[in-house]
């Protein structure tokens, strides 16, 4: 190991990236530039095609892939004192498409595309998957993930208003209270006590700071930024300017691997861009028509079965764009007072089709089935979703984010681990706080339960570039007028 790293320093110290080169060299050849992007010199067509280019890249030693002296964390290790490359702490794969892929890149992922999170930190866990080093999770898509970060943006705001109000109005000497709602959705409680500090003990399913975090399947980073920041030095070992670069770490090459500046701001822009214009997950109706009545059926015993009251199954955005960088990012990670100007799309007129649908108001209509919320799903006699056993970012080990379930139709396996093969497994794993709505969907007649499978069957991904949100099974778009004609069994409607 030691003598392959040393020769890889050696080939490196040589070589150069000049135009024309033969043999082997570096997968990006070129950097994009944050003040191009800023300015608008690069549009958004060429960011979104150069962050496609970064998430399909197989990053190799020229272009700093992996990170012989520090761990997926970021902290120091002895130089090359673990492999290359390790399927438990990392680097684990050559390019972020090698686990999101299914069914399209930038989408989910296989049982076998797997994250042992946590494991980074602990680099390196060379010889075991055990639970007590890390939580193994299956890969997420990103679709539609644009407008999911925007959601939590809103929602933080809200939450931070009435926060604000509730100091601003509260009379001294007394305690008061506040419902925290965002988007309809309920946080707990929040109180000002006598002496006018804030108690956060009752607030629910959000940190104590009341920024909604959307990303992990914990609820735990607040933007596809943070979390490519993260992944590209956790997965691939390679490091980002504005995370491990010389104004916050004093090294040009964090990681020791003779590769200075291995990612530019603008490459961690143009990557956030291309997964926040990914394509929206919608909806695909059976052609066969007692399967199409299901599935109708089956939405409406869904809402009934209580499976709204997390899996939400519509949120309106009040602005249309994706504005980068997010105003809540932590240190580490570009802020709005970076940049010069902003870099933004909108998020119904540009990105990969199909988009999000645009609502009357100016604003978008989100159909992604979650509440943002972190809820417990673990009782007395139901302890699936309770596997884990390292907290996250401090949260407590049952606590998850609700599930998006607009692709879920095609993004098997399910559950968190990715360990439950059919949907109604993934359901019956649900206790705790869901267990009145999975029983009510047990005490359905089997016919019943299986028309809610259809529904939830029906909500995919789709190719990227189909014409509309709701299309048939060969991708062309079902208006509510040609839908209404074949659920009266008019065969003109196909
Ligand atoms: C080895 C497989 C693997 C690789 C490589 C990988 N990811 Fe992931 N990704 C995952 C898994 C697993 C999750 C779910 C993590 C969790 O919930 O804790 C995830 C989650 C995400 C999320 C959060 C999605 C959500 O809705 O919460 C983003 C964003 C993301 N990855 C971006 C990237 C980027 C960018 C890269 C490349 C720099 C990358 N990933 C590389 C497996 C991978
Ligand atoms: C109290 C909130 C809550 C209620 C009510 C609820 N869910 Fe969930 N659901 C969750 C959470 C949280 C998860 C994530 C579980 C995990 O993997 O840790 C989830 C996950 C799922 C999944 C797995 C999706 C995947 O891709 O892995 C399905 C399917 C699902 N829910 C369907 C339903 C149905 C159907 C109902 C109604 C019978 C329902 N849920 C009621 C919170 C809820």
């Amino acid at each position: 190991m030691k003598r392959l790293l040393s020769t890889a320093v050696l080939v490196l110290s040589s070589s150069c990236v000049c135009a024309g080169r033969i043999g082997d060299g570096p997968v990006i050849e070129q950097h994009v530039d944050q003040a191009a992007a800023e300015s608008g010199a690069l549009n958004f067509e060429h960011l979104f095609a150069e962050g496609e280019r970064l998430f399909a890249a197989k990053f190799n030693l020229y272009d700093g892939q992996g990170r012989p002296a520090t761990t997926g964390a970021g902290a120091a290790r002895v130089a090359g004192s673990a492999p290359l490359f390790i399927r438990t702490s990392g680097p684990d794969a050559n390019a972020c498409a090698g686990c999101h892929n299914d069914p399209f890149p930038g989408a989910g992922g296989d049982i076998v595309a797997n994250v042992f999170v946590l494991a980074q930190a602990l680099d390196p866990v060379t010889e075991s998957v055990s639970g007590q080093f890390s939580n193994e999770r299956n890969t997420l898509g990103m679709n539609g993930s644009g407008a999911i970060e925007m959601l939590a943006r809103e929602m933080t705001a809200a939450l931070h208003e009435q926060r604000r109000q509730l100091q601003a109005q509260a009379p001294p000497g007394q305690r008061r209270s506040v419902n925290l709602v965002a988007k309809g959705v309920r946080f707990g409680e929040l109180t000002v006590n006598e002496s006018g500090a804030l108690d956060t003990s009752k607030v629910e399913g959000v940190d104590a700071d009341l920024v909604v975090r959307p990303f992990h399947q914990k609820g735990v980073v607040v933007s596809l930024r943070e979390f490519t920041n993260n992944a590209m030095n956790h997965h691939h070992g390679m490091q980002s300017v504005e995370r491990f670069g010389l104004a916050r770490t004093n090294s040009r090459d964090f990681d020791k691997d003779s590769v200075e500046d291995e990612l530019s701001v603008g490459d961690i822009t143009a990557t956030t861009i291309y997964q926040a214009a990914l394509n929206v997950p919608g909806q695909v109706l059976p052609d066969d028509l007692p399967a199409l009545r299901a599935v109708i059926k089956g939405e409406r015993t869904f809402a009934s079965a209580g499976c709204v009251d997390c899996h939400v199954p519509s949120m309106t955005l009040s602005r249309r764009e994706f504005v980068e960088p997010n105003p809540y990012n932590p240190a580490g990670n570009l802020r709005p007072a970076d940049v010069q100007r902003h870099v933004s799309f909108d998020l119904t007129a540009q990105g990969q089709k199909p988009r999000l649908e645009a609502a009357a108001n100016g604003g978008a209509i989100v159909r992604a089935y979650t509440d943002l919320k972190r809820h417990n799903l673990c009782d007395a006699t139901i302890r699936h979703y309770c596997n884990e056993r390292v907290r996250q970012a401090g949260v407590a080990t049952e606590l998850f984010l609700t599930r998006k379930l607009w692709d879920v139709g095609n993004s098997a396996p399910y559950g968190h681990r990715g360990d439950l093969t059919t949907l109604t497994e993934a359901i019956d794993a649900h206790g705790g706080e869901a267990r009145a709505s999975r029983d009510a969907f047990f005490a359905l007649p089997r016919a019943q339960r299986d028309e809610v499978i259809e529904f939830l069957k029906s909500l995919q991904v789709l190719r990227p570039g189909t014409a509309a949100l709701v299309v048939d099974t060969t991708g062309a778009p079902v208006t509510a007028a040609r839908l209404a004609v074949r659920l009266r069994g008019d065969s003109a409607g196909h």
